[in-house]
C-alpha cells in the first residue's frame, strides 16, 4: 500500500504521519509513506525528525500539476491536511489561501482522478459551517463561511463533493473541531498563550472572550481520519469533533493555571474582525458509522501539551520568531 500524505510537515500532518509510520494505525501496517509539502513557513521537516527514514519526504507544492502527476503514480490513499490553515492570516491576505486551498485541493484532485487512486480523505474544518449559536450542526447543515480562510476551505469541500459526484472519485470529507496539542506551529492560540505565559509574558484575549470553541486532541482527529481512510463511505462528510466546549475565557482560565500566572497576564484586545461566536459539531454520524470517540481527556490533554511546550523550547523558539517576520 502506498500512501500519499499532503502537507505532513505541518502540525496535524506530521502527528498523523509520526503515528502511521510507528504502527498505531495496524490496517495501514507497512504502507510505504510519502509526504508531499511545501514547507510554507508552517511546516518544518523537524517536526518529522522522531520518525526520520521510515517515509519519503518531497518537498513540492499541490498547485503544481507536473509535481501531482509524479506523486500520485502507484498511490493507493491520498491523505490531504496540506492548507493555509490561520484565519488572521487569511484577513490580512487572503490570495495564498485561495491558490493553495482551492487550486491546490483541485489539482490533487484531478491528480488523484488521473491517476487511478483508490481512496481520497479531504481534511476540511468545522468553521466552513459558520457560526452556531445553539446545538450543533450535523454535516448536512448549509456552509456559511464567515472568514477567507473557511470561505476557501468550504470551496474545497465542494470540489472534493464534485469531483465524487462528476468522476466517482472516491473522496471523503472530515471536518473537524479545534486541534490542540504538541508540534502546533505558534501563531495559534494555545501555542501562543502556553509560550507567552512561560516566558512571563502577556496574552492577547480577543473581544470578551465568550467565543465558544470545542477542543479536539491532535491524536483524536488524527485516529477520527484514520477511520474515514479505512472505512468512510466516498461522497460522504464526517464530522469530528472533542467534545470538550470552552469558551476563550475559560480556556485562558486554565492555561494560566498550568503556568502558574494570574489575569493581570491577560491583555484585552480588539476582537478578530468577523469573528465566529461558536463553533459545534455533531459526531453521531462518525460514532454510529465508524465507531469514533474521542479518547484523550482534555484536562490531560491539555496539560501533556503545556508541559510539551515547557520541554521543546528548542523547538518553538524559532518558529516564533519565523511567524513574527512572516507576517511582515
Ligand atoms: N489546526 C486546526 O485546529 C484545524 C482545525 C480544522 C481543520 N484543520 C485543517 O487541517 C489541515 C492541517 O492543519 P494544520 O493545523 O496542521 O496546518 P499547518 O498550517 O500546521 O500545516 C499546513 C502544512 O501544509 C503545508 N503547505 C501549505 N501550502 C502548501 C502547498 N501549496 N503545497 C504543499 N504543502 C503546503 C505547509 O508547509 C504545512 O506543512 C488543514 O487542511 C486545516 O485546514 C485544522
Amino acid at each position: 500500500m502506498r500512501v500519499l500524505v499532503t502537507g505532513g510537515a505541518g502540525f496535524i500532518g506530521s502527528h498523523y504521519v509520526r503515528e502511521l509510520v510507528s504502527g498505531s494505525y495496524p490496517a495501514f501496517a507497512g504502507a510505504e509513506v510519502v509526504v508531499l509539502d511545501k514547507l510554507t513557513y508552517a511546516g518544518s521537516e523537524t517536526n518529522l525528525a522522531p520518525v526520520a527514514g521510515k517515509f519519503e519526504f518531497v518537498r513540492g507544492d499541490i498547485c503544481d500539476p507536473s509535481v501531482v502527476a509524479e506523486q500520485m503514480r502507484g498511490v493507493d490513499v491520498v491523505v490531504h491536511f496540506a492548507a493555509e490553515s490561520h484565519v488572521d492570516r487569511s484577513i490580512t491576505g487572503s490570495a495564498d489561501f485561495v491558490l493553495t486551498n482551492v487550486l491546490g485541493t483541485q489539482t490533487l484532485l484531478q491528480g488523484a482522478l488521473n491517476a487511478g487512486v483508490g481512496r481520497f480523505v479531504h481534511v476540511s474544518t468545522d468553521e466552513v459551517y459558520g457560526s452556531i449559536e445553539d446545538g450543533s450542526w450535523s454535516e448536512n447543515h448549509v456552509l456559511e463561511p464567515n472568514s477567507p480562510y473557511s470561505a476557501s476551505k468550504a470551496s474545497s469541500d465542494l470540489l472534493a463533493r464534485a469531483f465524487h459526484r462528476t468522476h466517482g472519485l472516491p473522496v471523503s470529507i472530515t471536518r473537524c473541531s479545534n486541534n490542540y496539542g504538541p508540534y502546533q506551529f505558534p501563531e495559534k492560540v494555545i501555542p501562543v498563550f502556553v509560550t507567552n505565559l512561560i516566558d512571563g509574558r502577556k496574552v492577547p484575549l480577543y473581544g470578551d472572550g465568550l467565543n465558544v470553541r470545542d477542543w479536539l486532541h491532535v491524536d483524536d482527529h488524527c485516529r477520527g481520519i484514520q477511520l474515514v481512510a479505512e472505512g468512510g463511505r466516498p461522497g460522504e462528510i464526517y464530522n469530528i469533533g472533542g467534545g470538550t466546549e470552552l469558551t476563550n475565557r475559560e480556556l485562558t482560565e486554565r492555561l494560566l493555571a498550568a503556568t502558574g500566572r494570574d489575569w493581570s497576564f491577560v491583555e484585552p484586545v480588539q476582537d478578530r474582525l468577523g469573528h465566529d461566536r461558536r463553533y459545534s459539531v455533531d459526531i453521531s454520524k462518525i460514532s454510529a458509522e465508524l465507531g469514533y470517540k474521542p479518547q484523550v481527556d482534555f484536562e490531560v490533554g491539555l496539560a501533556d501539551t503545556v508541559e510539551w511546550y515547557r520541554e521543546n523550547r528548542a523547538w518553538w523558539e524559532p518558529l516564533k520568531e519565523r511567524a513574527q517576520s512572516a507576517k511582515g
